[in-house]
């Protein structure tokens, strides 16, 4: 009976219910699923016109899933649980919603700009930004890790990085911040642009850029994409332009939400945080712990070809099936003691995906960023105290506090 009356509350659950958002992901929830329900339907009810979905968050299943592109396409729905946050047709023109052949193709082209040696080569440009910023903080008492030092270094460098004008940074970061809010009402305020607004300004504005660097060839990436050839084909201006769209989103939110959670977490760690100043080379390991404890994105979603068996239950085709790798970097048959940190337990996580086709690009560009960020940061100030308790951003997707205001002790 009680086990009847636990089973019924665990199909009751509703991860759509942003009430379980309040302070972040709802962890407690998934070590239960984990357990109990490893492939979970919700109803998502309280959102208008969505239908619900069917959660994975073991290590292995969300390993599984993500190589078998086959049957569980970012194409056919889309890569978010909400059916209505960003238009279809958007995110299909964004090689992370595309299924092979298309995606590989394009893909390809973008790998171009993420060699070793071009991430390498912008090494000393993400040290400068990363110290313009701080300097402008010189002589303030406090301020905020997310708005005063995330955002605009982590706009700066993907922006330096493909070209687009520092002008155009706050829009962009607008952009992306709304596109992927998905629940949190505050980072979508009513009457300014809109999501669909903010896109046909950027891509108009890449096009336009597409074509000056296809007459004047610079270094940055846009030069390097109108120029880049497969087979003799190129691409066109509209997946540069879409391309762009879908790196600035990932460049910009990804790092900021791993930096401020990253630093939130030491702030209340003194004894780690400490440690870290002591020894910057623990730093490199210490970013792959926050990368697993905060992954920057809870979830990516996919959508069934197919009908597939699954821990006894049946996911129809069409359904929509969400990866939460929030969930699976805290796989206690993965990781011992999930819920701790520890900036020395460099653990093998999957905050970039897991492998597959869809593995993020960005990985070698973020590491190398956050690294620098954590860096200087600490160098700088050692002794910061948090001046309140952060809120969390209270969305499906985006993973990471509102704001981090720090006080500066000398
Ligand atoms: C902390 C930093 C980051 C995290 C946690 C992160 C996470 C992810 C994840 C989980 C995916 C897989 C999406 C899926 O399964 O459908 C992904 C894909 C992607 N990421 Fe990242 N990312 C980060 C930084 C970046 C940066 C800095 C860039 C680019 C400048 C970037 C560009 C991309 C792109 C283009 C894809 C799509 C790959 C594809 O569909 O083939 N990411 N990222």
């Amino acid at each position: 009976m009680e086990l009847a009356a636990e089973q019924d509350q665990i199909e009751a659950i509703d991860l759509g219910d942003l009430s379980l958002w309040v302070n972040g992901p709802p962890h407690q929830v998934f070590d239960r699923l984990r357990r109990e329900a490893p492939l979970h339907w919700s109803e998502m009810a309280g959102w208008e016109n969505e239908t619900g979905f069917w959660s994975i968050t073991r290590a292995e299943d969300v390993h599984a899933v993500s190589r078998d592109w086959e049957s569980f396409s970012s194409e056919r729905g889309g890569i978010l649980a909400a059916d209505h946050s960003v238009p279809i047709e958007f995110q299909n023109a964004m090689f992370i919603g595309m299924d092979p052949p298309r995606h590989d193709r394009i893909k390809g082209l973008f790998q171009r700009g993420f060699t070793p040696k071009r991430i390498a080569d912008h090494e000393h440009q993400i040290r400068s930004i990363t110290n313009r910023f701080l300097d402008e903080l010189e002589g303030r008492d406090d301020f905020d890790l997310v708005a005063d030092v995330a955002q605009p270094i982590v706009g700066r460098v993907i922006g330096s990085f493909l070209g687009t004008p520092e002008e155009d940074d706050a829009t962009w970061a607008d952009f992306a911040n709304r596109g992927l809010a998905l629940g949190d009402d505050d980072l979508q305020p009513e009457g300014e642009n809109t999501v669909l607004e903010l896109i046909e300004q950027g891509i108009m504005r890449i096009i336009q850029m597409a074509a000056e660097r296809r007459d004047h060839p610079t270094d940055d990436l846009t030069s390097l994409l109108v120029h880049a050839e497969i087979d003799g084909e190129r691409l066109e201006d509209y997946e540069i332009a879409s391309g762009f769209a879908l790196l600035v989103s990932a460049g910009n939110d990804s790092t900021k939400a791993t930096y401020s959670s990253g630093m939130l977490a030491l702030l209340q760690d003194p004894v780690q945080m400490q440690r870290l100043v002591n020894d910057p080379d623990l730093i490199p390991g210490a970013v792959e712990e926050f990368l697993r404890m905060f992954p920057a994105f809870a979830h990516f979603r996919r959508t069934a070809t197919r009908d597939i068996e699954m821990h006894g239950k049946t996911i129809r085709e069409g359904d929509k099936v969400i990866l939460w790798y929030a969930a699976s970097n805290r796989d206690e048959d993965r990781f011992s003691c999930p819920h701790q940190m520890d900036i020395e337990r460099n653990p093998d996580h999957q905050a970039f995906g897991a492998g597959g086709r869809h593995f993020c690009l960005g990985t070698a560009l973020a590491r190398l960023e956050l690294g620098i960020l954590f860096a200087e940061t600490l160098k700088r100030y050692p002794n910061l105290e948090l001046a309140e308790q952060p809120e969390a951003v209270r969305s499906l997707f985006a993973n990471q506090p509102r704001s981090v205001r720090v006080r500066v002790n000398i």
